[in-house]
């Protein structure tokens, strides 16, 4: 049988209605766990993701902010709530709703990471993904100052803050 080829880029894997992604990282981001779920959305093996930064699956089409905002909330103990596509090892991408958390040891110091992730709806992909390219677009001449201004005049003029953006997309 002849099998027609496809374009990994242009090829969508969707997360099932009732699986979780999770993965634990140390405080630098570096992956230390990851679930069955994980490795096969993003199509490596456990040992090709342990010890790897998290960035390994990152997509192109990821604004460079999104991260930033992530990282300054779950460094200072808060947790972040976001709309996030990933690429798997063969170019294929997949979108999360993704909640990280920061761990603790009993000193209360932050020790690492865990995010878990769940389907996005698909109004939240739908309104999303047009607010990313905008940004990633503003990242090439301004940087990531001008992809956050955009997103917070943005959410200025929807009288929203982020997280009841992000929530209310998710449908929650
Ligand atoms: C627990 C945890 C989970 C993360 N999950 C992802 C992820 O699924 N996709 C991603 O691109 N970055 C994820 N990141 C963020 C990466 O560490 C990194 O900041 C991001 O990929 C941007 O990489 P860059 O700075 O090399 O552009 C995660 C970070 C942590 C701490």
């Amino acid at each position: 049988m002849k099998r027609e080829k496809i374009n990994p880029t242009m090829h969508e894997i969707k997360m099932k209605e009732n699986d979780f992604i999770v993965s634990k990282t140390n405080a630098k981001g570096i992956i230390t766990y990851c679930n069955e779920v994980f490795m096969e959305m993003a199509g490596y093996k456990e040992e090709e993701l342990l010890r790897k930064n998290h960035n390994i699956i990152r997509h192109p089409h990821m604004p460079k902010v999104a991260f930033k905002l992530a990282w300054d909330l779950i460094k200072s103990g808060k947790e972040f709530f976001g709309f996030v596509k990933n690429m798997s090892k063969d170019g294929s991408f997949y979108w999360v709703f993704a909640n990280i958390t920061p761990d603790y040891n009993s000193n209360g110091e932050i020790v690492g990471y865990t995010s878990v992730r769940r389907k996005p709806s698909d109004k939240a992909v739908k309104t999303i993904e047009p607010i990313y390219e905008k940004m990633c677009q503003l990242e090439k001449t301004g940087g990531m100052q001008a992809s956050g201004k955009f997103l917070f005049d943005f959410l200025d003029e929807n009288n929203i803050t982020y997280d009841e953006l992000v929530l209310s997309l998710q449908g929650e």
